[in-house]
């Protein structure tokens, strides 16, 4: 018989992974998927810089690259950072094969079997799984609609002295699945925590460039930026929602002591990420037009959020509560007690419909009491329809 390790025993399949599936049968509307509408990447722009790079570029393409990153990326990506204000001179930044691989070199780096990791709850998926695949034990606080909730953190780390915690994991900026974006006062309370508990934080920014409002635009500037002096932060960025998943590019900005493990770990892990996506990307983000084509982003998936939000306040039952998000892909919604969102799930899909249940984002796995739709991925017909298909399912589930 085979002998699984412990670690790989403990992983359950992902339920977003497993709905994936039914997101390409084309009669069901999906709100399952966080990711880009095929439709909307920028094939045309690609195909001309590919077309026009020298003989030799291309041949680098093709070739493994140094392990920190395609060099010309990684100076775009510090400049791109900077303009951000991030504090790109006293930290190093590395290229990684999507930020999953960031945040899985960050579990490597630093959990040990059984160990304690704190995140929020919710929390994205792929970072549930990847701590747990080093055998983490995750504490999920819950999030309000500032942000982590301070006091229920404080209170834990006040009774954790013995685990000692290793790292909390956050997304300040139209976090998955919440779509919360943190208050500059949330952000600024965290500090003194982090402090009083000798706790690293990595900050998770894959949404912060899709804000829909100045407001948002505003209260976007990550962690490290306002705070990075004070307390130890590992910023992970991607290209993922602002270019394409299939770009498998993302980025650590990191002090130089975490840095230089983070590297190690991604030379044994993949040696390097491919230098044929960093090259298109970096002409992508030197030449300007990412720039262009993220303002074309957020003007489009603002009005599939509004599309949806207005279909919601249309269709479903005042019993289902939400918050209107400022950015990002998702809108994260409550549904009474009474209800059981996996028949509705059930029910849905039988009728067309497709989303992702609560409890996929509880750390423990358990908390089923909302459910995540998102917006990103289908064009505006079709979340009218899908939206109304949801309603009725819940009302008629409600009947009971
Ligand atoms: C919060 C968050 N972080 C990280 C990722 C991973 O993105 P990638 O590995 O494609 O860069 C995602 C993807 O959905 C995400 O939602």
């Amino acid at each position: 018989m085979l002998q699984f390790s412990k670690a790989v025993s403990s992983l359950r399949t992902s339920e977003i992974r497993d709905l994936m599936g039914l997101a390409i049968n084309p009669d069901i509307i999906s709100f399952a998927g966080g990711m880009p509408g095929n439709e909307l990447f920028p094939v045309k722009e690609i195909d001309e810089i590919y077309n026009n790079l020298p003989l030799d570029i291309k041949q680098t393409g093709f070739q493994y690259g140094p392990t920190p990153g395609y060099e010309p990326l990684l100076e775009s990506l510090n400049e791109y950072l900077k303009k951000k204000g991030l504090p790109v001179e006293k930290n190093r930044l590395l290229i990684t094969t999507g930020s999953l691989q960031a945040i899985n070199i960050i579990g490597k780096i630093f959990i040990d079997p059984d160990e304690t990791i704190v995140t929020e709850n919710p929390c994205f998926v792929g970072a549930i799984s990847a701590f747990k695949s080093y055998q983490a034990n995750l504490k999920g606080i819950n999030l309000d609609e500032e942000g982590i909730n301070l006091d229920l953190l404080d209170n834990y780390l006040n009774h954790s002295k013995s685990i000692s915690p290793k790292f909390l994991y956050l997304t300040p900026n139209f976090h998955n699945p919440a779509g919360t974006l943190y208050t500059e006062k949330r952000k600024k309370e965290l500090v003194p925590i982090l402090q009083k508990h000798d706790l690293l934080l990595i900050e998770d920014d894959a949404y912060g460039e899709l804000y829909f409002n100045e407001g948002a635009h505003k209260r976007i500037v990550p962690m490290k930026a306002l705070y990075g002096d004070e307390t130890p932060i590992c910023y992970l960025g991607s290209f993922s929602k602002i270019l394409g998943p299939g770009f498998r590019l993302g980025w650590m900005l990191a002090p130089p002591e975490i840095y230089q493990k983070a590297e190690l770990v991604k030379q044994s892990l993949d040696a390097c990420s491919p230098n044929f996506t960093q090259i298109l990307a970096n002409e992508f983000l030197r030449s300007g037009m990412l720039e262009k084509y993220v303002g074309k982003l957020r003007v489009i998936y603002k009005r599939r959020k509004e599309t949806m939000a207005a279909a919601i306040r249309k269709y479903f039952p005042e019993e289902i509560t939400w918050i209107e998000p400022e950015g990002g892909f998702y809108i994260w919604l409550k549904i009474p007690p009474k209800l059981d969102l996996t028949s509705i799930l059930k029910a849905g899909i039988a009728k067309g419909a497709v989303f992702v249940v609560g409890k996929a984002f509880d750390p423990d796995g358990i908390d089923n009491s909302h459910f995540r739709l998102s917006y990103s991925h289908t064009p505006e017909d079709k979340i009218e329809k899908g939206i109304r298909i949801l309603g009725e399912t819940i009302k008629e589930a409600l009947k009971g």
